[in-house]
């Protein structure tokens, strides 16, 4: 597959602050690259490397076959920005008909953009007067009103209702099987985990996992168990591996690295035990597992 996006040993500096230090990543065309990790990891730097807003150091930075701060390059890329505003007095339409004009793309491109992210009948409602998830809506139209090679999104469902959420993803799946490859961060990370192929975690500025949404779950050993028994929770906080039990809706929810030897244990004592299942942990828990510092940010 064609990379559309190769970054090799960036580092950026904000003064004596290292904000990343030396990250690789490549996207590749039809792949969904989700960049997950906690507050003030480097996301937006990187992002921000990526589209050409800000210069690094790299040994390498290419973006759909061109240099990010070249302006046909940028071209080639559907952008969302974090926390970006817009022209307040220009309408939904002139915005996003704007951006469909700028990079060469057809009214209707415009249009179908609008309709895309259920901004349909507010055309002409000036930016200034949409609520806030209608705001980020119209991000989403601009950024999705080309057809990029590839697609930088910075938390595009922040602010977004269910049913905003449910029409991005939809859009996002229908542009992979297109082609394009998506860079994507979000803190919704379970939802993020059921597009993406693949999941970059960065902390402190540094990649510090990186695989498919189950290889990354599968590094965290803890499974749940959940189950209808008459064992009370204090004999099963005795067991080996079990590390929490709790009643939940009159069901029994255990964790535990070992959940064969729970199940076993558990079952010998109460024949009658039922309705069980054995998940694994959410990649969420896999996140805040892997990127939990103790100390207190400065
Ligand atoms: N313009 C700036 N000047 C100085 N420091 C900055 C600047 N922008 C970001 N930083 C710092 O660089 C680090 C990385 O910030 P960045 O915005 O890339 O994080 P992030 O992963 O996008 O976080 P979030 O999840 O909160 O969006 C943080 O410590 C932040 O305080
Ligand atoms: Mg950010």
């Amino acid at each position: 597959m064609e990379h559309v996006l190769e970054v090799r040993g960036l580092v950026h500096r904000y003064g004596h602050h290292t904000a990343l230090a030396g990250v690789d990543l490549i996207v590749k065309s039809g792949e969904c690259v989700a960049l997950l990790g906690p507050n003030g990891a480097g996301k937006t730097t990187l992002v921000r490397n990526v589209i050409g807003l800000i210069e690094g150091n790299a040994d390498l930075i290419e973006v759909a076959g061109g240099n990010p701060r070249r302006a046909e390059t940028r071209r080639r890329l559907g952008v969302v920005q974090q926390a970006v505003g817009f022209p307040r007095s220009l309408t939904v339409g002139e915005i996003v008909g704007g951006a469909a004009a700028r990079r060469g793309c057809p009214p209707e491109a415009a249009s179908q953009a609008i309709a895309e992210m259920g901004l349909a009948g507010l055309e002409k409602r000036r930016a200034a007067r949409l609520s806030g998830g209608q705001q980020q809506r119209l991000q989403l139209a601009m950024g999705l009103v080309a057809d990029p090679v590839l697609l930088v999104l910075d938390e595009p469902t922040e602010g977004l209702d269910v049913e905003a959420r449910r029409r991005f993803w939809n859009t996002i799946r229908r542009r992979l099987d297109n082609g394009a490859g998506v860079l994507i961060t979000t803190h919704l990370v379970d939802e993020a985990a059921a597009v993406a192929d693949r999941v970059v975690v960065i902390d402190r500025g540094r990649v510090v996992a990186e695989g498919t949404p189950d290889e990354l779950r599968r590094t965290l050993p803890d499974r749940r168990i959940s189950v209808q028994t008459t064992v009370p929770v204090s004999v099963i906080r005795a067991f080996d591996s079990v590390e929490t039990v709790e009643l939940r809706d009159g069901r029994t929810v255990i964790a535990t690295t070992d959940s064969e030897q729970v199940v076993r244990t558990l079952l010998d004592l109460d024949p009658e035990a039922n309705d069980l299942t054995v998940a694994t942990a959410s990649l969420e828990e896999v996140l805040v597992a892997m990127t939990h510092h103790e100390e207190v940010l400065i």
